[in-house]
């Protein structure tokens, strides 16, 4: 993953309001991150602090309004009132995280209450699906295939969503067993009231977290891998073989450390609506706006999180009678930024909805293709009027590659337009 690593150079342009006086209330907390999300802000929240101490004031919410993975409730949320919106269900979740206490979960070891699942679940499964650590191509295709047969399988116990779909894909039966089967303890200490909602969104958290790091994967759910070669199926191998519960325990243990010495109650709102909604719901706020700038769409990516928080056995795609390769829930949301001919309306709404609910907004643009910076600021100029100034910032930073490309470190800018009520 590519992380920031030197000091970023601010570059001003245009016109600007003068910063509130106290800029060191903006700085961003450390936090931990749990899921590797594209275009994650976690790497520029103090070009986005600095920003933010132009616009806001006292007493106004701070409005995630395109939260993904959470960086501004994990930066800011000990700061102001945040409001946490995502059309995706499961950003809600991690929000909860970073913006709710999850005082009762820690009286539950969760694994050892999964681990009762798993051992009735597994005898229920045929006994050829382990993966051995040594075995040639062929034969780790045929485990691979046996795997995946459990889509036609019947189950006749109720936590079998992740066996039955996603067995030798990013995961294994096993690791797709123990995620199923701590769904179910969470799901059953909600429903008894021992746990309340923000534990429960915390232990999904950590699961989401579990799932990200067992995945053959790339850090995302668009595409499983195909052992096509020995070095291919030893490195998806290595990913088959990691133990959820570890990796989940691990997460549980750090992050629930971090939210009771961290997480302040200020009233936050967790929501997962489309942004035209959630913007004709808010009152007069600062709005942080980081949507999508390319063609694919993040409901494609992040479909097996959506699934493990909404746990309702979806329709899966499927092309004729052949399920489709990257098994996607038929009801995925496609955004109006991702659609070339729906762009330019999709800001126009953004700008429309912020002025129409007497907020500012600090606007994050990436310049992908999807709409040029020039197009962007004149239509922002249009939909505010003369009311607003209007103006942006950039920054460049240091983006390390991790050795995955040539070169090692690029150079990258980050701009924000920032509209700011006279
Ligand atoms: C660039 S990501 C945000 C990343 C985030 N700032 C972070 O640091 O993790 C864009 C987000 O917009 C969300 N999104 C796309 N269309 C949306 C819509 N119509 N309403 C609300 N959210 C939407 C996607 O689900 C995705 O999480």
């Amino acid at each position: 993953m590519s992380v920031l690593v030197d000091n970023p150079v601010f570059q001003k342009c245009e016109a600007e309001p003068p910063a509130n006086t106290d800029t060191l209330i903006y700085t961003p907390r450390q936090y931990p991150q749990v899921v590797k999300y594209m275009g994650s802000k976690a790497a520029i929240l103090p070009f986005i602090a600095a920003e933010l101490a132009k616009v806001h004031a006292e007493g106004r919410p701070f409005v995630d309004l395109f939260a993904g993975a959470c960086a501004i409730s994990g930066g800011f949320g000990h700061i102001s009132k945040i409001i946490s919106n995502d059309i995706q269900e499961y950003s809600a979740v991690i929000a909860s995280t970073y913006l709710k206490r999850a005082e009762k979960i820690g009286k539950f070891d969760i694994v050892a209450l999964a681990n009762n699942i798993v051992s009735v679940n597994v005898a229920a499964l045929p006994d050829d699906l382990d993966y051995p650590a040594e075995c040639t191509l062929s034969e780790f295709n045929k485990t691979e295939k046996r795997n995946r047969a459990l889509l036609d399988k019947d189950f006749n116990y109720t936590h079998h969503l992740f066996t039955r779909v996603y067995s030798g894909t990013w995961w294994s039966a096993l690791q797709c067993v123990w995620i199923d089967a701590i769904r179910e303890v969470l799901d059953s200490l909600l429903a008894s009231g021992e746990i309340e909602k923000s534990d429960f969104d915390f232990g999904l958290t950590c699961l989401m977290h579990a799932m990200a790091y067992t995945s053959q994967g790339t850090g995302h759910y668009a595409q499983y891998r195909d052992a096509k070669t020995d070095l291919g199926m030893s490195d998806i191998n290595k990913y088959r073989r990691v133990f959820v519960p570890t990796i989940f325990k691990k997460k549980f243990d750090t992050l629930l450390k971090w939210n009771l010495q961290n997480v302040v109650d200020r009233d936050h709102q967790l929501v997962a609506m489309d942004y035209r909604e959630c913007l004709a719901s808010l009152p007069p706020s600062v709005v942080y706006a980081d949507p999508p700038y390319a063609f694919v769409h993040y409901s494609r990516f992040y479909h097996a999180m959506e699934t493990i928080v909404k746990y309702d056995y979806p329709k899966i795609q499927h092309i004729g009678s052949k399920i489709v390769k990257g098994r996607y829930r038929v009801d995925r949301h496609q955004s109006p930024f991702c659609i070339k001919t729906q762009v330019k309306g999709a800001f126009v709404d953004l700008f429309s909805g912020v002025k129409d609910s007497g907020s500012d907004l600090l606007l994050s643009y990436s310049n992908t293709g999807m709409i040029d910076i020039d197009e962007l600021m004149a239509l922002a100029s249009t939909a505010f009027g003369n009311t607003y100034d209007v103006w942006f910032d950039h920054m460049t930073h240091t983006h390390m590659t991790m050795g995955r490309r040539e070169d090692r470190s690029r150079q990258v800018r980050e701009s924000l337009i920032i509209a700011k009520k006279k």
